[in-house]
């Protein structure tokens, strides 16, 4: 355990999923304490200091929402002071241009800008106080997509902008960064290739590290940037994609 963590509020959306719950790991074992938030609570919440349930559409269409989700987050961490905010939850909706309802354009700017940039708000205060840092985690689909991708390419390439354009309007308090990963070895991704295991080994292969990331390896990473040593990184976007927006796909 980092001393200097020691009962340092980290605040973590989408904790129960996969790299999620590999970020409360990985902050609670450096010292922090973890507040995650989840849409349905987990069987097992050892990875956490305090478990939350939160509806991010939600929290952007209610503003009672907002409030009995902050007192919540009060009443969790008591005087502790809150050093961390990480954006994690995403929704990926997929389809066609074609295909995508107007609906499904709100909801990917509710769950992946919005409710990122509202809990920003929330916790401006206690962030800047504490010399904080916000990370939102992004994608490698904010700089180089996939058809039926437009919803989730879209609010993702928002977020990033939102990064930059928060590390500027809160200049010295907080630095905000994003983390895109490429494709992860979480437990749903691999699940999807079971019975396709060549389809994962052409995925693994199209990278030039010859590999997709490790849940693992994100979260170090994040903590690294959330971390005092990152303590001249703001508005940076931070790619851990084992080299795949290096590579020129040509059919040569
Ligand atoms: N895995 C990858 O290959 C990869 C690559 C690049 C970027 N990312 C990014 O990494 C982050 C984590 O992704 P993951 O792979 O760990 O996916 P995941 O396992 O599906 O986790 C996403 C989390 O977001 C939560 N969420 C979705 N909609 C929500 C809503 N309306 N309100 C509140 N929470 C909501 C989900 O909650 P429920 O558990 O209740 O559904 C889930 O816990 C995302 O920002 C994603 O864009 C992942």
């Amino acid at each position: 355990m980092t001393s200097s963590n020691k009962d340092k509020v980290a605040i973590i959306t989408g904790a129960a999923g996969g790299i999620g719950r590999s970020l409360c790991k990985s902050f609670r074992e450096a010292g922090y304490f973890v507040v995650g938030t989840v849409r349905t609570m987990p069987e097992d919440t050892k990875d956490y200091d305090a478990v939350i349930q939160l509806g991010l559409n939600e929290l952007v269409n209610d503003p009672e929402r907002r409030i009995q989700f902050e007192e919540s987050v009060r009443n969790a961490i008591g005087n502790r002071p809150v050093k961390v905010l990480i954006n994690n939850a995403a929704i990926q909706i997929l389809g066609k241009t074609a295909d995508l309802k107007v609906s499904d354009m709100q909801i990917s700017f509710n769950v992946n800008v919005l409710a990122p940039f509202m809990l920003a708000q929330i916790f401006q205060d206690d962030l800047s106080k504490n010399s904080g840092s916000i990370l939102n985690i992004g994608t490698v689909h904010a700089r180089a997509t996939k058809s039926e991708f437009v919803a989730y390419a879209t609010s993702k390439t928002a977020m990033h902008g939102l990064t930059r354009a928060l590390a500027v309007d809160l200049g010295g308090q907080i630095r905000v960064n994003t983390l895109a990963p490429a494709a992860t070895a979480t437990p749903m991704l691999r699940a999807g290739f079971i019975g396709n295991e060549s389809a994962l080994n052409d995925l693994e292969a199209c990278h030039p590290i010859g590999r997709i990331a490790d849940v693992q390896e994100i979260s170090d990473t994040a903590l690294f940037l959330c971390s005092d040593q990152a303590s001249f990184i703001t508005g940076s976007t931070i790619y851990a994609d084992g080299g795949i927006l290096s590579r020129l796909h040509d059919p040569a």
